[in-house]
């Protein structure tokens, strides 16, 4: 198979006799004499194999092959060593080299190892487009909602999404930050290549290191061989640190110094490699009482925090509840081919007022019991689960001018009242006083919330 060959190699003598031994078997082949000189002409022009010596001016073919890696990671690097060079070949190795051949060069040698490289690359390449063209036809997940609140985020996103900033997002469980962090991901120029996530906290604290930024072989007992950590499998993507809240603190550390450096060293290595893909992350805790309390570095927070969106809580989106109720409702009655269509006014009337501590996570759950539950096709009140069925509103202040969301007067003074009465504490004289009503007064308004 003929490929496209990039050769690097500091002695120009040596680069030309293997250029002119490429050419003649009908590949296409360039030298160049440094490692950094090659990365460029890399993110210029499309090569299946690079070939390169190990002992260089500047960059040594070592660092080529990890560099070449990182950036070009479906490239395979081979390595041109001295024949009893085994520990130079056992580096290169480490570092990602696809092979390597040895000096003096045996014309049929190099030629079946080149072959084996381009078809490498070319399946690997293939891979990779399908992959593409598989994501092309799933749609990106929009974000629903039209009130000011979330149009506010779609719009910083839209903004950020082509920098390379770290992002912080910010908001309670449930309210989308994950979909946020995809959308920063895929309206950006990283689109096609990978968005990596990993839950801070769901992963061992021992394996966070080289989960994040892998391993050599060797490094502890299970590392049978080297392992490229996420920073590296995203490429030139997204890496996604979701709950970075719940990250140990000497990992914090690591993370600092990783993302002040934009290197890494694999657990266990003693070679920085750079990586070049976009952190985001994501909390649902208050970092900044999180630093108060010293249980999340300040440094850190500051280098994570350079751009924020904070997500709102669906309880303040107001009518993008029924917007999301029935983008919800159509996606799962396509998928369970049960034919619900629509939600009663009562049933929306007790979405609106409910105030959704599990955020959007929740509507979809709910949505998804009533229509499992629901015997017409539309939702009832009786569909939807209990807490909601059952909860008063105490919202205070509506926000957004949708006619259905506002309520009547008498609604609002029970909200107030109990508001009150909340607030002190069920103390009905102190609550009547605050009210400027007598205690009479208060009861028979009391009374009235309970009867219905
Ligand atoms: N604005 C939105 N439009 C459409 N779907 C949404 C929206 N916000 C959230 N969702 C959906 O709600 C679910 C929860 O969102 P997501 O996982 O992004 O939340 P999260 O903030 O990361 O939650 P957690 O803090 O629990 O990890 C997902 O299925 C997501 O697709
Ligand atoms: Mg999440």
């Amino acid at each position: 198979m003929k490929g496209n060959v990039l050769v690097v190699d500091d002695d120009r003598d040596s680069a030309e006799v293997l250029c002119d031994l490429l050419i003649s078997r009908q590949n296409d082949a360039v030298a160049v004499d440094r490692g950094d000189t090659a990365l460029q002409r890399l993110d210029e022009g499309d090569f299946d194999v690079v070939i390169t010596d190990v002992r260089m001016e500047g960059m040594s073919g070592i660092e080529v092959c990890q560099k070449v890696r990182a950036s070009h990671p479906d490239v395979p690097v081979m390595v041109i060593t001295g024949q009893a060079d085994v520990e130079t070949a056992v580096a290169a190795l480490r570092a990602g080299a696809w092979d390597f051949v040895t000096k003096p060069l045996n014309a049929d040698h190099v030629m079946a190892a080149v072959a084996r490289a381009v078809d490498h690359r070319r399946t690997r390449s293939e891979v990779r487009r399908l992959r593409q063209a598989l994501a092309a036809t799933r749609p990106i997940k929009e974000i629903i909602g039209d009130s000011p609140s979330i149009r506010a985020v779609t719009e910083l996103v839209g903004r950020i999404a082509d920098g390379d900033a770290t992002v912080l997002i910010t908001g309670e469980s449930g309210t989308g930050k994950e979909l946020v962090a995809q959308a920063v991901h895929s309206l950006g120029p990283r689109k096609d290549e990978p968005f990596v996530a990993v839950n801070c906290g769901a992963v061992p604290a021992n394996l966070l290191e080289s989960e994040l930024f892998g391993h050599v072989k060797g490094a502890f007992t299970d590392a049978r061989r080297d392992r490229p950590g996420l920073f590296i499998q995203a490429g030139r993507g997204t890496v996604f640190l979701d709950e970075i809240g719940e990250m140990p603190l000497d990992m914090q550390v690591k993370l600092l110094r990783v993302l002040q450096q934009r290197s890494l060293r694999p657990v266990g290595g003693d070679e920085e490699m750079p990586f070049y893909a976009r952190v985001v992350c994501a909390t649902n805790r208050d970092l900044e009482s999180e630093v108060d309390e010293g249980r999340f570095r300040q440094d850190l927070f500051y280098r994570v925090n350079v751009v924020t969106i904070e997500v709102p809580p669906l309880r303040s989106r107001g009518s993008d509840i029924l917007l999301l109720a029935h983008h919800f409702l159509k996606r799962i009655s396509e998928r369970t081919g049960k034919a619900v269509t629509s939600i009663s006014p009562d049933a929306s009337r007790k979405l609106l007022d409910y105030d959704w501590p599990g955020n959007v996570r929740e509507l979809e759950n709910g949505i998804e019991r009533a229509v499992a539950l629901a015997r017409m096709s539309e939702i009832q009140v009786d569909d939807l689960p209990a807490k909601i069925r059952e909860h008063h509103s105490t919202r205070l202040v509506i926000e957004g001018d949708d006619p259905s969301e506002l309520v009547t007067m008498s609604e609002m003074e029970r909200r107030y009242v109990r508001r009150v009465l909340d607030a002190c504490g069920g103390n009905k004289t102190q609550a009547a006083k605050v009210l400027g009503i007598d205690r009479r007064s208060l009861y028979r308004r009391l009374e009235e919330r309970s009867r219905d």
